[in-house]
């Protein structure tokens, strides 16, 4: 899966696309990334990028030419590619938009806005936009974070099968919430590990487990 990322803040997904499992998906080659400078199809001697909203208003808005142009770009590298943008205007994503988008193993283009958000021609040249929660961002980097980690952890090959995704949260049905954990010591200022998980009866245990989801 080739992913492509068009962005104002390139850095910023330096750490992020290079550690753990990200990196992990990289190394074993079931995923390759990209990170596209939208600044590069700005407009004009300073690369104008932005711009104010017609009708009056706060702020900037991301113009219409450089983010199709950046989107153009990337298409050409990856003909068939989904294109994602993250707004608080899109459908919300929850665990079964991860799991298809990872079952697909499309391509992606994800395109991150930034300022007061973007002229909603771009729109034109997305297949999906996603909400990752009633709360606003600064900008379609994070979002397009969440969406990356939470789609390549569920490639095949990229958990061991000891960190498979198949019992976590959300993962039957965007709902269900994994037992609690615990790990060494069995006791820690006083807060005991439940008895049942140190009982090695593996049905009551897997009881326990049930009951506390
Ligand atoms: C400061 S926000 C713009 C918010 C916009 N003026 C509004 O009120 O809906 C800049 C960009 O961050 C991204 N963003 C912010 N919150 C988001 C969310 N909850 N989900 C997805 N993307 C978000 C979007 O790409 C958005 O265009």
């Amino acid at each position: 899966m080739k992913v492509q990322i068009i962005t104002l803040f390139p850095e910023v997904f330096e750490e992020v696309l290079n550690n753990s499992m990200l990196w992990k998906a990289q190394d074993i080659g079931v995923v390759n990334f990209e990170v596209i400078n939208l600044r590069e199809f700005g407009i004009g001697p300073r690369n104008q990028v932005d711009d104010p909203p017609y009708g009056g208003g706060d702020g900037m808005l991301i113009m219409v030419k450089p983010m199709v142009e950046a989107i153009e770009f990337a298409k050409k590298k990856s003909k068939n590619a989904k294109v994602i943008l993250p707004t608080p205007r899109g459908k919300n994503y929850v665990q079964s938009e991860a799991k298809n988008l990872a079952s697909e193993n499309n391509d992606l283009i994800i395109v991150c806005p930034r300022y007061e958000g973007y002229d909603e021609r771009i729109t034109d040249w997305v297949d999906v936009q996603y909400s990752i929660g009633n709360y606003v961002l600064t900008g379609g980097e994070i979002p397009a974070m969440v969406i990356i980690d939470s789609v390549v952890r569920l490639i095949p090959g990229v958990l061991g099968g000891e960190e498979s995704a198949e019992k976590e949260s959300f993962q039957s049905d965007d709902k269900s919430i994994e037992h609690p954990q615990y790990t060494r010591p069995e006791e820690f200022r006083g807060k005991k590990v439940p008895e049942v998980l140190l009982s090695g009866h593996h049905a009551e245990i897997e009881k326990w487990r049930m009951k506390n989801q």
